[in-house]
């Protein structure tokens, strides 16, 4: 479906330009128009053979680090390579019209301040960011053409990205400002997220509980359809940047 022939009900555009208060979630969908393979997605080349569940984990990490450490320098290379598309930069202008606007994210890729957001809650952490598995230190340069995974200059202890891996807890600063954000919302929007990976998906349902509007952009149903106010089901490259013009155009 093309943007062109979405039609927001009469009552959204109200409540968009009434409200102070918006939260909007996003997924890896969002970054699928600048090039970037959702979370879920078949993976290509070398790495085809693994399922990203099984390669992001302390497990997959402790049990074969230097494939780890590969397959996210594979991954910021490809991030490096990319820029925000027209969906980032919606949620750009989003940000400048509603005082109190929150972006949760549970992208690892920085696209969200690339594209001038200021206000980003990461909640799974940066794939630029890179830090010792022991003493936490973050490091901005390391070698990365050895035999294997990089170490802590401070500790020796092996390097990692500084993203949160399945069993690991989130960033407590950010999932308390993302949990806060959801309780007080009148508007959440949940853009490109399979909304399966918790606690995450849990911000949308509590929010919808609580009688804030929910808005659903996603190629595709999910979870959270059945209790959203409003779904487009469609990029979201395409839908937000139409939307904002008709809100605020
Ligand atoms: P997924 O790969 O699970 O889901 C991506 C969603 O985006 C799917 O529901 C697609 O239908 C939708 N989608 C794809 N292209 C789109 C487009 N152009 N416009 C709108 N929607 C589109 O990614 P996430 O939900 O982000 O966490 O996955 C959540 C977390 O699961 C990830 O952050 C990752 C993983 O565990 C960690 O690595 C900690």
């Amino acid at each position: 479906m093309h943007a062109d022939s979405v039609n927001f009900p009469p009552e959204l555009i109200t409540l968009l330009r009434g409200t102070s208060k918006l939260v909007a979630l996003t997924g890896a969908g969002v970054s699928q128009e600048s090039g970037l393979r959702t979370f879920r997605d078949a993976q290509t080349g070398l790495w085809a053979q693994y399922k990203p569940e099984e390669l992001a984990s302390p497990e997959a990490f402790a049990r074969d680090p230097k494939l780890i450490w590969d397959w996210y320098a594979w991954r910021r290379e490809a991030v490096k390579a990319v820029r925000p598309n027209a969906g980032h930069y919606a949620l750009v202008e989003i940000e400048k019209k509603i005082p109190e606007f929150s972006l949760i994210t549970q992208n690892v890729d920085g696209l969200h301040r690339m594209a001038g957001n200021q206000q980003v809650i990461e909640l799974h952490g940066n794939i630029q960011r890179v830090r010792c598995a022991d003493c936490y230190t973050f490091t901005e340069t390391w070698e990365d053409d050895i035999e294997s995974v990089p170490r802590c200059r401070k500790c020796n202890g092996l390097l990692r990205p500084d993203v949160v891996w399945f069993g690991e807890s989130l960033p407590r600063d950010q999932l308390e400002a993302a949990v806060e954000a959801a309780r007080t919302c009148d508007i959440f929007f949940s853009i490109g997220t399979s909304g399966v990976v918790q606690p995450a998906a849990s911000l949308a349902f509590a929010a919808h509980n609580r009688g804030a509007a929910v808005v659903e952009i996603n190629a595709e149903p999910t979870p959270l359809t059945p209790k959203a106010d409003y779904v487009f089901h469609g990029k979201s490259g395409e839908i937000l940047p139409e939307l904002v013009k008709m809100v605020w155009g």
